[in-house]
């Protein structure tokens, strides 16, 4: 039976899994805020609720279940029927399993459909049900709003999609292919970001070193080209670029590392396992040694660049020796940042029907090996930061009044005294080094 409900006068977007999400949620928001409906205030109920998933493990992809419960039973509390929307990877790989799991959720919206959330709402409103769960090629980007203020860091989407199929991996069924947003757009919007009060812009990509288009002379550029043009936007202080994927290096990238001031001293370059035959059963197409030779030539035009990485453990059929084989990669490249997983076998991937998988016990003793291996380095590069000098782009107040915390450029939180501003680059020493922070003195009083 069809009942036909107020439109929403209040959302709230919830959003999980990588940064790509994070700035889908606020595209989302702003799609919300043009239509005039606001955020709902802290401690009340929304009207409409957008869960944005992700699908990357299966504990991510079970959290939309427990998460529409909860939504449905907060509501009956509330005495209110929340309008629920599933957007994200979830609603793309399971969005019929969805409708028919879960009757409270009204509106099902995959990655590349969401611009077509507002006629979704007023079907919703009409007491129908709607899935949005096309591809199209990439018209997303063109019927979204302007940017709206928001803090002092702004995420920019330039790439989307993944050709790659690592056999572990669903998000090039999520996401489709690659394709890279336009060159000029993408100006725009960092001028956008930037007239909002943006310093900082981090590119993000699921490749995002597989982006490339035509500048404005009409000349193809991959990356570097972006992000020297992006460069000379003024009061753009800082360039950050994630994920890139290995074999998408080019040598132009590599060395805008030397080039552009404001390009941060930082690469986030998944590996993810330090074995070559794991690294050929997950179908990552390059070897533990071209990967190690890659970063040598990024550190060789900025020897003090913080590599970060991503790892799994446990993939099918992986043995101790293979294991350590990821715990000696570690150790020669001395990450200053790494996240690290425990296999999820994923639905329709062809490692979820690989020989060997791996008990859950020996996974979890492999992640907590890492996981040490990882925060030792990690705590070992922000203690060799110490004496150094640096901007720290400030985010937000601390703990005690007074304090602030902020972004090294080698993305180590800092935090420090004094009279700034959110949005503020303060120069400071970096006096003290935490396991996942450093305390940092102001310059001039030093
Ligand atoms: N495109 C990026 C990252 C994609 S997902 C890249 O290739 O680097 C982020 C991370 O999640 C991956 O780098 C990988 O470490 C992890 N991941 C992806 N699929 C997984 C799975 N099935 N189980 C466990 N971890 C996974
Ligand atoms: Fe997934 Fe591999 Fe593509 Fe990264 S490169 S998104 S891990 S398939
Ligand atoms: Fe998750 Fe989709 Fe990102 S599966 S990691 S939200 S691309």
């Amino acid at each position: 039976m069809k009942t036909v409900s107020a439109p929403p006068k209040t959302y709230r977007v919830k959003s999980f899994g990588c940064q790509m999400n994070v700035y889908d949620g606020e595209r989302m928001a702003e799609l919300l805020g043009e239509r005039g409906i606001q955020p709902a205030p802290e401690g009340e109920e929304a009207d409409l609720v957008i869960l944005n998933t992700c699908h990357i493990r299966e504990k991510a992809a079970e959290k939309v279940y427990s998460d529409i419960g909860r939504l449905v039973k907060a509501g009956e509390e509330a005495g209110k029927k929340p309008l629920i929307a599933v957007a994200g990877c979830v609603a793309q790989a399971e969005g019929e399993e969805i409708m028919a799991r879960a009757p409270a959720v009204s509106i099902v919206v995959g990655p590349q459909a969401y611009h077509r959330l507002p006629e979704m709402l007023d079907r919703a409103a009409n007491g129908e049900r709607a899935t949005d769960t096309d591809m199209p090629a990439i018209a997303k980007f063109d019927a979204l709003p302007a940017r709206r203020k928001r803090g002092p860091s702004a995420f920019l989407t330039v790439q989307e999609g993944c050709d790659k199929f690592c056999t572990y991996c669903v998000v090039p069924y999520t996401r489709g292919a690659e394709i890279s947003r336009p060159f000029a757009h993408l100006i725009t919007e960092a001028q956008k970001l930037v007239e909002a009060g943006a310093k900082e812009i981090t590119l993000l990509g699921q490749n995002v070193n597989a982006w490339a288009g035509e500048d404005d002379k009409g000349a193809g550029v991959g990356l570097a080209g972006l992000i020297h043009a992006l460069a000379r936007i003024d009061g753009l202080e800082r360039i950050r670029y994630t994920t890139s994927h290995p074999n998408d290096m080019d040598e132009a990238l590599i060395a805008a590392h030397g080039e552009v001031a404001k390009l941060m001293p930082y690469l986030h370059l998944p590996v993810q396992a330090g074995n070559d035959r794991i690294l050929k059963a997950m179908n990552r197409q390059h070897t533990a040694e071209s990967y190690l030779r890659l970063l040598e030539q990024f550190r060789a035009v900025r020897p003090d660049i913080a590599l970060s990485g991503d790892f799994i453990v446990g993939f099918p059929g992986e043995t101790e020796a293979e294991f350590e084989d990821t715990l000696r990669i570690v150790d020669e490249v001395r990450y200053a940042h790494a996240f690290s997983f425990k296999y999820s076998p994923r639905p329709g991937t062809p490692a979820a029907t690989m020989d060997g998988q791996i008990a859950p016990e020996l996974m979890d003793e492999r992640l907590q090996r890492l996981q040490a291996r990882i925060a030792q380095h990690q705590y070992a590069f922000n203690q060799d930061s110490v004496g150094k000098s640096c901007s720290v782009l400030v985010e937000r107040t601390g703990r005690h009044p007074g304090q602030w915390l902020g972004k090294s450029p080698w993305l180590q939180s800092v935090w420090f005294e004094g009279d700034h501003a959110i949005g503020d680059l303060v120069e400071v020493t970096l006096a003290e080094a935490g396991p996942n922070s450093l305390r940092g003195l102001v310059a001039a009083l030093v």
